[in-house]
């Protein structure tokens, strides 16, 4: 059965009757509120749906985004005293930053290349040591010395800037 619109006070109904206060015809209300409750229904689901779009996408973007970092600064590193060393973050992976007992710098990823382990600094051999399996490293290289790691770890470049260590992606 076709709807039947109202012409009471409806612009353009021809009667002449308009005195200004518009009144929506019921043909009107219907298509508005269908569009209301559409414009509701967006807002509900951007409100349901954009944290858990977030949740679920900002670990890949955090992950890629710090990937992609090539450089971090240490401002207190350089108070390090010699024979020592700092794990610290470069991007997703722990890194290792040693100041060799003739003052100089070497910084390495610290993630063993044998099965994944955060390696360490041995200042009594001055070795990197892996704890999992024993692996050692060279302090000064990251060539692997003995145990199983396959490969050396990978070395950054460090350069003193203003009193800082800085460490960069080579
Ligand atoms: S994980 Fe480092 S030696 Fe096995």
């Amino acid at each position: 059965m076709p709807e039947k619109i109202l012409s009471r006070d409806h612009p353009g109904s021809g009667d002449g009757s308009s005195d200004g206060s518009e009144s929506l015809a019921p043909m009107d209300r219907r298509v508005f509120l269908k569009v209301a409750a559409s414009g509701v229904g967006a807002c509900y689901a951007a409100a349901i749906g954009y944290p858990i779009y977030r949740y679920l996408a900002s670990p890949v973007e955090t992950a890629s985004e710090v990937a992609a970092v090539n450089q971090v600064t240490l401002p207190d590193a350089i108070k390090m005293p010699v024979n020592t060393a700092l794990i610290f973050k470069f991007g997703v992976k722990p890194a290792i930053l040693i100041h060799h007992p003739d003052n100089t710098w070497t910084a390495l990823t610290a993630v063993c290349t044998h099965l994944g382990c955060t390696v360490g600094y041995e200042p009594s051999r001055q070795v990197i040591f892996c704890p999992c399996h024993g692996g050692t490293y060279n302090a000064t290289t990251g060539a692997n010395i003995s145990g199983p790691p396959p490969k050396p770890l990978t070395e950054f470049k460090v350069a003193t800037t203003n009193g800082q260590i800085v460490v960069t992606r080579s």
